[in-house]
């Protein structure tokens, strides 16, 4: 089975991405055939300086690898450096309705928060349209977020299909149900752009100290505490069997311990799911050249499959 999936490069990797995203992505990579890429042309969205977006984008690649993508199995490339995926974004917008792209959550969310209104903004679902159809995926790990842009992919390739012929294999997402939308410290769904985020990557004192902005109500120490709609048990949870989640809400309703513990014991949980990433980290961060390496060979790869593909689609639809 291929599945693909992508991340933006907007800076530092959190929680959200890391559990809604990566961690599924890398389990995947095991048992599947395995696409990743960092969307940088998705980034150019919300970009407004060359040297952070290059910058981001090697952040990406490193914090990616160290999490665990293994360049042997798996595809991993920087969009951007497989750039047939543009000319296939102009195709398939001839066969995405306006009506499609204006009922698009994302859209609406992102210029509600302030990003400004622009024609890459409204068709950002289009490229990643292309992004999945140009290799044939047929499985999409995100996060709850993105299930409408896999919906939408399937559309545009159904129309496609009817018209000229079944070229396009129609994705399915995947959505694991307990990771689809990771809360922030505020209790919004995660996101860097809602300044809400915990990044995976930080040092332990900032960690605990991001750890310990998590809002909570102010029940005094001793009394009961309310494990249920509390976003530091939330948090916690998703790095806990069921037997450890039991032991936790235990703790909450003996009373002994107060927010301020929980924030702790949370603060240990991330350090310690991320101990083997950072060294990883820091070995990359010192053989950068073996990042572009890698980088190198995966568009190679995803790139011979692109220009095979474009082949295909350029004689269908009569493009000298
Ligand atoms: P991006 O970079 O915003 O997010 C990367 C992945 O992380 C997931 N995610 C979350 N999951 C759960 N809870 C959260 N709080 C949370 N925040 C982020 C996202 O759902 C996503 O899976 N458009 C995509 C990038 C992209 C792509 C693609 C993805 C471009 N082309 C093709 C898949 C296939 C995006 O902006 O993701």
């Amino acid at each position: 089975m291929r599945v693909l999936t992508g991340i933006q490069a907007s800076g530092k990797l959190h929680i959200g991405n890391y559990f809604g995203a990566m961690k599924p992505m890398i389990e995947l990579q095991e048992e599947h055939e395995l696409f990743t890429f960092i969307a940088n042309y998705h980034s150019l969205t919300s970009s407004k300086d060359a040297e952070m977006l290059r910058q981001y984008t090697l952040d990406a690649a490193v914090d990616y690898l160290a999490i665990g993508i293994d360049p042997k199995k798996t595809t991993f490339w920087v969009q951007s450096q497989v750039p047939q995926v543009l000319e296939l974004y102009w195709i398939l917008s001839k066969f995405t309705p306006m009506g499609l792209l204006e009922r698009a959550h994302s859209y609406k969310d992102k210029v509600a928060k302030g990003i400004p209104a622009s024609h890459a903004l409204f068709s950002y679902p289009v490229l990643m349209a292309a992004d999945i159809l140009l290799f044939d995926t047929q499985k999409v790990p995100v996060g709850k977020d993105q299930i409408q842009h896999v919906e939408m992919t399937r559309d545009i390739a159904i129309k496609f299909n009817n018209e000229y012929g079944e070229l396009f294999v129609l994705p399915e997402h995947m959505v694991q149900d307990e990771v689809a939308t990771i809360p922030g410290i505020d209790g919004q769904k995660m996101s860097k752009s809602y300044g809400n985020a915990i990044e995976i990557f930080m040092d332990e004192k900032p960690l605990q100290k991001r750890c310990n902005k998590i809002v909570s109500s102010s029940t005094p120490l001793g009394e009961p505490l309310e494990w249920e709609g509390c976003h530091i048990y939330n948090l916690a949870a998703l790095f806990l069997d069921e037997e450890a989640k039991k032991e936790l809400q235990a703790r909450y309703k003996s009373g002994k311990e107060g927010y301020g513990h929980f924030k702790k014991y949370l603060k240990e949980l991330i350090w310690e799911e991320l101990a083997e990433a950072r060294e990883r980290r820091e070995y990359y961060l010192n053989h950068m050249d073996e990042v572009h390496d890698i980088l190198a060979m995966g568009a190679k790869k995803a790139g011979d499959i692109a220009t095979e593909k474009m082949e295909k689609v350029r004689e269908a639809i009569g493009l000298l």
